[in-house]
């Protein structure tokens, strides 16, 4: 695993993306191999993504503070969230996903959980 980090970052890859599988649900309730993270990173020349965190914020939080990573990719919370890194810089309340909504087929779970926070948000030159 250390070399083909090492491999991967002297062909230059953009990101290496470290996946926690934290689902305990289904029965699969991490912590990341945190040795081995901290491996990966060490011998990554690059930037290193974590995901899998779920709700987990402040495992994430840490995680960063620790280095193992460069920054975190939040999936189910940005799904219900769409206001996400504001929210989290406000330390507001971070909604709840519905799980029984996901893999639809239609926009429903995707695009209709509500903004709190005043985003601030721009589109082309200002
Ligand atoms: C509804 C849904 C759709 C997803 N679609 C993709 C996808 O298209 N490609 C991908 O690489 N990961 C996909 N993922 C996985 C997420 O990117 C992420 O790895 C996973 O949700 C774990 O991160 P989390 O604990 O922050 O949710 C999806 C996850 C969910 C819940």
């Amino acid at each position: 695993m250390l070399r083909a980090a090492r491999e991967l970052g002297d062909r230059k890859c953009a990101y290496l993306h470290l996946f926690n599988h934290y689902f305990p649900t289904q029965g699969w309730d991490g912590p990341f191999d945190r040795a081995l993270a901290q491996g990966m990173k060490n011998n990554f020349n690059g930037s290193v993504v974590l995901n899998g965190y779920s709700r987990d914020v402040e495992s994430a939080e840490r995680d960063i503070r620790d280095g193992l990573g460069d920054a975190v990719a939040f999936g189910k919370l940005a799904i219900s969230n769409p206001d996400l890194p504001e929210r989290m810089r406000e330390s507001a309340a971070l909604a709840e996903w519905d799980a029984t909504q996901f893999y639809g087929d239609g926009q429903k779970g995707y695009n209709d959980y509500l903004a709190i926070t005043r985003k601030r948000m721009t589109i082309g030159p200002t």
